[in-house]
């Protein structure tokens, strides 16, 4: 492995998986997600977190409330367009925390300018001095961001960034927010700006990259060599479109290429595993198999050739261990004569630290899975602890299912499920067990979604293993995820079509009480 320099400057870590990443569609987080989330982000030692946007809904204001309230180390941020009313919302969603960072932004592209704000250069460069101005009375920590930075005419970017320092911005964001630009481009606009503008020195500069051209990470990397001291990234690259830079992707690199990036990060690499998975659970976006650093063949060599070689030396072909980034060795765990004790000994290998409740119910339910399946592994455990999550959520609960299917259809489910506290049993038929399944459930649970996916993941090998099912539902505008797990494929399709209605419901419930949610919901792209 490649020598690491003695003195490496800090890069410091933005998280933006709650605001950026929760605003990808279908990604969107329960409150105590949320919360989960910014946990295990606080503890794996992300320097900021960015927990939303407070003016969008009360939603969000909520979330960073509670989040502003409970962080132990990281700083909490949220977002607000150039306007009084947003800033000033988000610095009254964040004023529980110790400390805390306002980021307010801007349009300054042409095109944006023209045809998104409907705005003149010199009124936005107005907008940028008053703006800051205005964050700078709630804190001393504002970070200013010119969207669609990597489209904007260098002079103009030079004059709000010199506007935004002298109103008092102590970091600068220049997100390339279309996806557009390369690692060559982005890293010679750091330079450019920091070279060009006045008292450029007082501020730190931030990366901010999409995906859209794949380039997010390598943007990323290139924005620090030309002088960014902040990258801006979420977990998994969840985000709009094709998703933002992925912080676990941007801190190994710098980790393992040390020789590479002189700098180092704050990042506990060995909880990037479990940060990933959680992420993945929450926003029902299924980690591809190949993904980078967290991917669950990120580390497995399977050809002849690299199974020899890394028997010989595992440096042949592995850049990175597998523990540096906390995947373990898979093993078999459990079985049905393991106890309390055991169990809670592997859950804290797991990484789980439940309550006293949630770890009864996971106990039994492990013994109940080590009754119906062989081999109880790790990740059967993770999956029975995450569907256990989801199935303790408020709402409507699977209680039994039958389904007749086979060759001679049409296929027919019954299901009993509880209701507000009341059993009911509706049966139905479909095209196929999965339709028949979920059009019982529409039975009892009448609606209008729209199933926009559909997907079923095996949690372990053999056709005993557990399946993971995950649905999106998606309703006037609104749309929600589930998850289900069980060794029955259609069991976890209930499960996870009723997690999906539930949030469905809470959604719904909010957005026709106004007292629930008094803010019309915006979005970032739209005018102030
Ligand atoms: O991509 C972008 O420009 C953003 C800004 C709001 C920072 O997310
Ligand atoms: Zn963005």
């Amino acid at each position: 492995m490649n020598a690491v320099p003695s003195s490496r400057e800090r890069i410091r870590i933005f998280d933006t998986t709650l605001r950026d990443g929760e605003q990808s569609a279908g990604a969107s987080m329960t409150f105590d997600e949320k919360l989960q989330v910014a946990d295990i982000l606080d503890a794996m030692g992300v320097d900021v977190i960015e927990a939303g946007f407070p003016i969008a809904s009360q939603g969000d204001f909520e979330a960073v409330s509670e989040i502003a309230r409970r962080l132990h180390n990281a700083v909490p941020a949220g977002l607000a367009r150039a306007a009084n009313k947003d800033i000033d919302r988000a610095a009254e969603a964040l004023r529980h925390a110790h400390a805390f960072r306002i980021h307010t932004f801007i349009s300054t592209s042409p095109v944006h300018m023209k045809y998104k704000l409907q705005m003149e250069p010199d009124a936005v460069l107005e907008k940028v001095f008053a703006s800051v101005s205005r964050a700078r009375t709630h804190t001393d920590d504002v970070e200013w961001s010119a969207e669609d930075a990597t489209r904007t005419e260098h002079d103009f970017l030079c004059r709000c960034v010199e506007a935004a320092i002298k109103a008092g911005a102590t970091t600068i964001n220049i997100p390339d927010t279309v996806g557009y630009t390369t690692p060559e481009e982005y890293r010679a606009l750091f330079e450019m700006l920091i070279n060009r503008v006045p008292n450029a020195d007082k501020a730190i500069f931030s990366t901010h990259c999409h995906n859209d051209l794949g380039m997010a990470v390598a943007n990323s990397l290139a924005g620090v060599m030309g002088g960014a001291r902040q990258v801006e990234c979420t977990v998994n690259g969840l985000g709009e479109r094709a998703g933002n830079a992925a912080l676990e992707e941007i801190v190994m690199a710098i980790r393992t290429r040390a020789d590479a990036f002189p700098f180092t990060t704050g990042i506990k690499t060995p909880m990037l595993t479990q940060a990933s998975k959680l992420v993945s659970t929450v926003s029902g976006f299924p980690v591809q198999y190949n993904k980078a650093i967290v991917g669950k063949n990120a580390f497995a060599h399977e050809s002849g050739i690299h199974q020899d070689g890394m028997l010989k030396h595992v440096e042949t072909y592995e850049i990175m261990r597998p523990e540096d980034v906390g995947v373990r060795e898979t093993n078999l765990v459990m079985g049905k004569h393991s106890g309390r004790h055991a169990f809670r000994e592997k859950l804290k290998d797991l990484g789980y630290d439940l309550g006293e409740n949630a770890f009864e119910a996971a106990f039994t339910r492990m013994k109940d899975l080590a009754d119906r399946k062989k081999h109880v592994y790790d990740e059967d455990i993770e999956a029975l602890v995450e569907d256990g999550i989801t199935s303790a959520a408020e709402g409507a609960k699977v209680i039994a299912l039958t389904v007749i299917a086979g060759t001679g259809g049409p296929q027919k489910a019954i299901i009993t499920m509880d209701v507000d506290g009341h059993h009911v049993t509706k049966e139905a038929n479909g095209t196929g067990p999965v339709d028949a399944t979920f059009n019982a459930i529409k039975a009892i649970l009448p609606h209008e979604a729209r199933l926009s996916l559909y997907q079923v993941h095996a949690v372990t090998e053999g056709t005993d293993a557990q399946a993971e099912v995950s649905v999106r539902l998606e309703e006037e505008g609104r749309v929600a995820t589930g998850r289900g797990a069980d060794v029955d494929t259609l069991v976890s399709s209930a499960k996870a079509y009723v997690a999906a209605l539930n949030k469905l419901s809470i959604r719904r419930q909010k957005a026709t009480d106004p007292a629930a949610d008094a803010s019309e919901p915006v979005r970032v792209g739209e005018r102030i």
